[in-house]
């Protein structure tokens, strides 16, 4: 099949790189000259294990083209609109690039064209997408058959080439049954095994999209917001997560509490769902609680990271090092990475930072650039040399068996701010480090004296003792 893709942005690059391995002919399309150019050298634009050698051996074969022309719309059979929709100030999705992109495909379209939106839109763009494309048609005096559907895409940065050759499941809304056949039978080569398409209307196929970002988000949120109960209680988010998951209902997965979600998807899906609610005066404070736990976890390490200084002199003149930059493993994507807020929060308190990620360091340069008080590192034991504080904000797999005992010599301090609990806290307190997790149990002495002193404060109120013997809280 003659397959376009508008957008070579980490959804359009790696879907039209997969259905061109699949045998297509597929031409990849940006504005973004440079991209375009970087692309035809056999350079890929951002890190994707294993995509630039898909990417290479498609070209070579003549499978995959780039190209910056529009006029290549008319030959398509199928054109897959897989550009960005950023958020507004006020949160919504900026339609701007999806609704552009609709327009100069209309301005090229002679013959009938499926145009399928992989966008994350909200509910009501593909048809407003249609309505562009038939007014453009009109003004243009042509009559083109065409037909747009919606097909969201649900690839995670990181293991974007398996999710789209091997999907969970391939979600159609469509109001036209010529065009459900021709994607059905497009996307028939990444489903042999069994069929994981669902067919649906349009509007129930853009909401589904909102719909899980919308979920995984509230996990996440959901343990963020118990991990700070179990830091007051003296609990372990770890033996908790690990209760509650025994239960099939709940299931193993994405239940980490950390230093918040970050990336393109999830804090701009949530706002926007927020926002296309609000625009039909429908509440919804469940999704703005999800928001509004995140920015608090975001900032969560920052406070932490103050306690423990206050009583060596604060943060202020402090070297604190950094493990991990991007907005999780295996991606170089910097967009809303909560790296980035504990960073501008450490460079407000006065802070040096020494800084190392595995893949993102060129885009954290460009995030960065100018702030006098930040070095780059080669790598984490380099990072670790003089500094007072480690912390780990990106669980990259090289972080899980660093030679510890090597890095604690380079260090003037010991302490260590693990943002995803990727420690154990036993063994790092066993090999000399002051050990912080999130939703981790303090010392026994901190917990100790906070319990000690809300305890104090509830005497004080009601004038009853609920606290018998210090052992009890010890373990
Ligand atoms: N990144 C993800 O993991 C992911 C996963 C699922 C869905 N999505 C959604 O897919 C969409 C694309 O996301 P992305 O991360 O790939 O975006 P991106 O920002 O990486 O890339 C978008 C590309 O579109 C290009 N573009 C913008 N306007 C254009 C136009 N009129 N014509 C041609 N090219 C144009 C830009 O130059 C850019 O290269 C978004 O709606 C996003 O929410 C993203």
């Amino acid at each position: 099949m003659e397959i376009l893709v508008i957008g070579v942005g980490y959804v359009g690059l790696v879907t039209g790189t997969c259905f061109a391995e699949m045998g297509h002919h597929v031409t990849c399309l940006d504005i973004d000259k440079g991209k375009i150019d970087r692309l035809k050298k056999g350079e890929v634009p951002f890190y994707e294990p294993g995509l630039k050698e898909l990417v290479t051996r498609s070209y070579k074969a003549k499978r995959l083209s780039f190209t910056t022309d529009y006029t290549l719309a008319k030959k398509a059979e199928v054109i897959f609109i897989a550009v960005g929709t950023p958020p507004k100030k006020d949160g919504s999705a900026d339609l701007s690039y999806v609704e552009a992109a609709a327009r100069s495909i209309s301005e090229q379209i002679t013959d009938y064209t499926v145009i399928v939106n992989k966008s994350t839109v909200p509910v009501g763009t593909t048809r407003n997408l249609k309505q562009i494309i038939r007014d453009s048609l009109a003004e243009r005096e042509v009559e083109s058959p065409f037909d747009v559907i919606s097909c969201p895409e649900f690839l995670k940065e990181g293991s974007a080439i398996d999710d789209c050759m091997k999907p969970d499941r391939i979600i159609i809304g469509s109001d036209s049954e010529k065009a459900t056949r021709i994607l059905k039978r497009l996307y028939s080569s990444f489903t042999l095994n069994h069929d994981r398409v669902l067919i649906m209307d349009i509007e129930s196929a853009e909401l589904t999209k909102y719909a899980s970002n919308a979920m995984l988000a509230t996990r996440i949120s959901f343990m963020n917001e118990l991990s700070g109960i179990c830091e007051k209680v003296g609990a372990n988010i770890n033996q908790v997560r690990l209760g509650m998951s025994g239960d099939h209902r709940i299931g193993y997965h994405f239940l980490y509490a950390g230093a918040g979600y970050g990336g393109s998807c999830f804090p701009k899906d949530i706002r926007a769902l927020c926002a296309m609610a609000e625009n039909l005066s429908y509440e919804t404070p469940l999704l703005e609680a999800v928001d509004t736990v995140n920015e608090r976890q975001k900032k969560h390490l920052s406070k932490r990271i103050s306690e423990y200084f206050s009583k060596k002199g604060g943060v202020k003149g402090k070297t604190i090092a950094i493990w991990g930059l991007s907005f999780k493993p295996n991606t170089d994507d910097m967009r809303e990475a909560p790296s980035l807020t504990l960073i501008h929060s450490l460079l407000r308190k006065g802070a040096n930072l020494r800084l190392y990620d595995p893949i993102a360091m060129e885009k954290a340069k460009k995030e960065l650039k100018g702030k006098d008080q930040i070095r780059f590192c080669l790598n984490e034991y380099q990072a670790a040399l003089n500094a007072d504080a480690i912390v780990l904000m990106t669980e990259w797999k090289q972080f899980r068996f660093v030679n510890l005992k090597t890095v604690l010599t380079k260090m003037r301090g010991n302490a260590f701010f693990d943002g995803r609990n990727q420690y154990h806290p036993k063994e790092m307190a066993t090999k000399g480090f002051h050990y912080v997790g999130v939703g981790i149990p303090k010392t026994s002495t901190d917990l100790l004296r906070e319990l000690r002193s809300t305890h104090r404060k509830k005497e004080l109120r009601y004038g009853t003792s609920m606290f018998d013997t210090d052992s009890t809280l010890i373990n």
